[in-house]
């Protein structure tokens, strides 16, 4: 067959149509809709090769259903069989993805579509097919594991709030160890059975610094930690952490030493609590690593330009120093340099983690410097609100804590369920001189609540029959305001959201369990401000 200049001509147009058609549609970028995909096909077929139309439609149920169609006027929800654009198109092709027929890809033009030009088009539409298959693929996969991410992330949290939980459950027996333990060591006792006493007492207390660990662990890791902002006076805050750790360093014979630039500010927003446990932390370590010569703490400040300051603080010792390859490691949780290390010096390699995640969640960084052999420095930075004004920072000061004597005479409900923490409290009470009634549940509570005008009820908030705050809420609305005792939640619960509870149910103050003796006697001492003397009611 003889090819005319004319057939030469279109021959070559629709080859470059073809490339320039192919060219666009593997330009369709991978975030575009599937949508934009057949558009970008079915324009690139009307222009280059002068159809009149072009239409993709899908099958859903049976029927055609036309979703992309260029131009885009005109566009009939559906395709009967009939349908003159069916009857009259001039090429009509399948259109199959991952194995399965989606759709049509239908041709409207003023001529037949010669058998060349259809073979470009089916390869463009295979084309178009491949890369929906690569897409969908792709997305699938990123659906995937997307899916195993929020898995793994849920477990996760699931772990912490166990680990959380479960801490919580062993300081409630923990505070009945504890408690008696402090009160068998005050009777008579002979030299043997006081060594045994200040054994259990000594592994208790290194129990309970255990439990807390794990449990600030937990309560970070599931993001459940709450940092305060309260005014800090930074010399109080290095003072204290170091007084900490003094008695322990001169058993060693190690000089222990602080300084504070003079350009930091006085005192700054923070949470003292936090801070000084990230102190206590680095500051414990380079004590308990260190065998000879001295342990440091500096203090500088640098202002931004935003009015804040970056605080540093750098412990510095002369222990064993810190080998290269394992410097990131020890920031990891229950990580220590070698096995060795907790046999002989104990702790479980939880204080860098607990410490990088405190800085951290501050809004800082730390970081090590080491050299084996010749001693280690970790330097925290955090950015910081120095505080302007006159606004008293918190002491957190061992000696203005309160007296334990002299309270006056009140009365007193302990509801309690746990017989063990109910003779515990008795007798703490006892020795402070205050005689109290009990209650093993919220019933009880009631009872009792009803027949005497208590000043305090020291409230248990899980008790089985009746809980702490159900009992709260039903003195509130039942108890005549004049005779409305102050009510104080005892609980091991440790979470801020168990706090919010116990305040919303109608608690004035929230004290955590194990007991601690001093917060007790501040708040009894608050009810006994509050009441007028028993005597005169
Ligand atoms: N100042 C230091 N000098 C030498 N090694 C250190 C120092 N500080 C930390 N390390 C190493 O880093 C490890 C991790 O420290 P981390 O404080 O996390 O755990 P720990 O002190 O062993 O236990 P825990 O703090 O939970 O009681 C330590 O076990 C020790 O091997
Ligand atoms: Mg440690």
């Amino acid at each position: 067959m003889e090819m005319t200049a004319f057939d030469l001509d279109r021959k070559l147009s629709d080859l470059i149509g073809f490339q320039c058609a192919l060219v666009a549609l593997r330009g369709v970028g991978a975030e575009a809709s599937e949508e934009m995909l057949w558009h970008t096909l079915l324009s690139s077929l009307v222009e280059q090769y002068g159809f009149r139309r072009a239409w993709f439609g899908r099958i859903v149920n049976c029927s055609l259903r036309p979703c992309v169609s260029v131009p885009m006027d005109d566009f009939p929800v559906e395709f009967q069989p009939d349908s003159p654009a069916l009857r009259a198109a001039a090429l009509d092709l399948p259109v199959t993805v991952e194995e399965r027929l989606e759709g049509r890809l239908l041709i409207d033009a003023a001529e037949p579509v010669v058998e060349e030009r259809a073979e470009q088009i089916r390869i463009l539409v295979g084309e178009a097919a491949s890369m929906l298959e690569e897409r969908r693929t792709r997305r699938r996969n990123a659906e995937a594991l997307e899916q195993a991410k929020l898995r793994a992330e849920s477990a996760d949290r699931a772990k912490s709030l166990m680990l959380a939980n479960m801490s919580h459950e062993i300081r409630t027996p923990m505070t009945g160890v504890m408690g008696f333990a402090d009160l068998l060591a005050s009777t008579h006792l002979t030299e043997d059975q006081r060594d045994y006493v200040d054994t259990i007492r000594s592994s208790a207390n290194t129990l309970l610094t255990l439990i807390n660990d794990i449990l600030d662990f937990s309560k970070i890791e599931a993001g459940k930690l709450d940092l305060e902002s309260e005014p800090v006076d930074l010399h109080n805050l290095v003072a204290r952490a170091v007084a900490l750790l003094s008695a322990r360093a001169a058993e060693k014979g190690l000089r222990l030493t602080y300084n504070i630039a003079r350009a930091a500010p006085a005192a700054i927003i923070g949470d003292f609590v936090r801070l000084q446990q990230v102190l206590v932390n680095l500051l414990g370590n380079a004590v308990k690593f260190t065998a000879r010569g001295e342990v440091s703490v500096a203090v500088t400040a640098t202002p931004q330009p935003d009015g804040l300051v970056q605080l540093a603080f750098a412990v510095s010792d002369t222990g064993p120093g810190i080998a290269a390859e394992h410097r990131d490691r020890i920031f990891d949780s229950f990580s220590q340099v070698d096995g060795s290390i907790s046999r002989k010096f104990g702790g479980t390699g939880l204080g860098l983690a607990i410490s990088r995640s405190l800085v951290r969640q501050m809004g800082g960084a730390i970081s090590l410097e080491s050299q084996l052999g010749s001693g280690s420095t970790f330097r925290f930075w955090i950015p910081a609100a120095p505080v302007v004004n006159s606004q008293p920072a918190a002491s957190h000061d061992i000696l203005s804590q309160p007296e334990t004597a002299a309270l006056p005479p009140m009365r007193i409900l302990i509801a309690e369920d746990n017989p063990l923490n109910r003779k515990l409290l008795l007798t703490i009470l006892q020795r402070l001189g205050l005689h109290a009634d009990v209650a093993a549940n919220g019933l009880e509570v009631l009872d009792r609540v009803a027949s005497t005008d208590y000043d305090v009820v020291l409230m248990d908030v899980q008790m089985p029959e009746m809980d702490g705050l159900a009992a709260t809420a039903r003195i509130r609305a039942e108890i005549p305001p004049g005779c409305q005792p102050t009510i104080l939640a005892m609980t091991a619960a440790a979470f801020p959201e168990d706090r919010v509870r116990c305040l919303e149910a109608g608690m004035d103050e929230y004290l955590s369990k194990p007991v601690d003796l001093p917060q007790l006697v501040t708040a009894l001492r608050r009810v006994a401000e509050r009441s007028p003397a028993p005597a005169s009611r």
